[in-house]
């Protein structure tokens, strides 16, 4: 699947280094070729003489061993790739990144570089929890750079949660993805997906059923027609697809800032089931029951409507706008209803009352609603709901 294609390897110095070995081997056994390049402390944690081993090649580890009065070699070893993977992306490579930094071989390449970028992070949980991490991430994000993982699990600092490095066969289907040709390729296209929860105190919240299936779904096959996705999700119960930039959020409000920092996009589907009401008396401690048997009177407060306010944007508006509409009864009058007052240009309407298993389920049966009037789509897998409009939505937005 990689036969032709070069990967500029850049290996950053984190514990997951030693995962970039199995990456080498994975990519090469696809056919492709890999350009190893080694940080300083990468060289701590993995041997260049491994690396270079199962790449074939030799490992490039020095700015000024390249940098020739008759060659430009960092220019030339950054274009020479199809596609730069930095694997592990520890949070200095990545400050490096946001900010441009070109202050030794791998970030000069970085810089440098013409081709599109995917980063695999990995650090330690809080790292990666840092608001300067989170507005890195949010800039590289801007800047097209395409993120794979990272995943929560165990750490090698003991630590529990996000910041393990993806799996290499993860870190494999991104640069698949990345390299695919397709009616989207290199277009930017935004996906929200799951629920939210809005928070009464720090330990409830209220939710709804959504799994996310549908929105990781579309996800996934717009990537798979070589769309750059940007995967805005709430807490789902189904984990986010590879090959796309995911940015994790747990509230309506979070959800705006999150949709608003990555536009501009070409397209903006709007698949989360996003909680209309929180509850504006949350309380920062946990409530307790006083002993009089009475419960607590929640206040509830309205949340932006997401589809609404990017659908009504004056500026930067994405050209195709696709909201969804849960509708337990008349789906196709309130779905057109909802078409017109919130702007958006399709409304994709599904019916979600109980007897259907649809919310929560595998299976989808929808209408799409546009300014032609209504159509109706067979009950099929969400996969293929999700294949069949990514296809009408390139469709949509034409070849350039
Ligand atoms: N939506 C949104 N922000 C909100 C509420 C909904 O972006 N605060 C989006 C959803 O992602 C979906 C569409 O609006 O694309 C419709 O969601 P739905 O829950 O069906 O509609 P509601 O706005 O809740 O309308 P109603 O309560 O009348 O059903």
């Amino acid at each position: 699947m990689l036969a032709g294609k070069r990967i500029l390897l850049i290996i950053g110095g984190g514990i997951a280094a030693y995962k970039a070995a199995e990456l080498i081997r994975l990519i090469r056994g696809q056919g492709g070729a890999v350009t190893p390049v080694m940080t300083g402390a990468a060289a701590e944690f993995v041997t260049p003489l491994t690396v270079s081993s199962l790449a074939g090649e030799a490992v490039h580890r020095d700015l000024f061993d390249l940098t020739h009065e008759a060659e430009i070699g960092h220019i030339q070893l950054s274009r020479a790739a199809d596609l730069v993977v930095v694997a592990p992306a520890t949070a200095d490579l990545m400050a490096k990144m946001a900010a441009g930094l070109a202050n030794d071989l791998a970030s000069t390449l970085l810089l440098a570089t013409d081709k599109r970028v995917l980063i695999a992070p990995a650090m330690n949980v809080r790292m990666w929890h840092h608001p300067a991490t989170q507005r890195n991430l949010a800039q590289l994000g801007a800047d097209g750079v395409l993120c794979v993982g990272p995943n929560a699990g165990d750490m090698a600092c003991g630590e529990h949660g996000l910041g393990r490095m993806a799996e290499p066969a993860e870190i494999l289907a991104a640069i698949t993805a990345a390299l695919a040709d397709g009616p989207l390729k290199g277009r930017h296209v935004l996906v929200t997906s799951g629920p939210t929860h809005e928070p009464i105190d720090p330990v409830r919240y209220i939710a709804n059923r959504s799994s996310g299936a549908q929105g990781t779904a579309l996800a996934a096959a717009l990537r798979d027609l070589g769309a750059r996705v940007t995967f805005v999700t709430g807490p789902a119960t189904v984990p986010p697809p590879a090959g796309v930039t995911v940015v994790r959020v747990e509230t309506a409000r979070e959800m705006l800032a999150a949709v608003e920092a990555a536009l501009p996009a070409e397209a903006a589907v709007f698949a989360a089931a996003v909680a209309d009401w929180r509850v504006a008396n949350a309380a920062g401690q946990k409530m307790k029951k006083d002993g009089s048997g009475r419960a607590p009177a929640l206040e509830f407060a309205e949340n932006p409507d997401i589809l609404a306010t990017v659908s009504k944007r004056s500026a930067g508006r994405p050209r195709l706008v696709v909201g969804f509409a849960a509708e337990t009864h008349e789906v196709e009058r309130h779905a057109t209803e909802k078409r017109a007052r919130k702007g958006c240009d399709w409304i994709v309407a599904n019916d979600v009352s109980p007897g259907t298993g649809i919310m929560g389920g595998t299976e989808n049966a929808v209408t799409i609603i546009d300014a032609g009037g209504a159509e109706h789509w067979e009950r099929m897998g969400k996969d293929a709901v999700a294949r069949r409009l990514a296809a009408r939505i390139a469709a949509a937005l034409g070849a350039d």
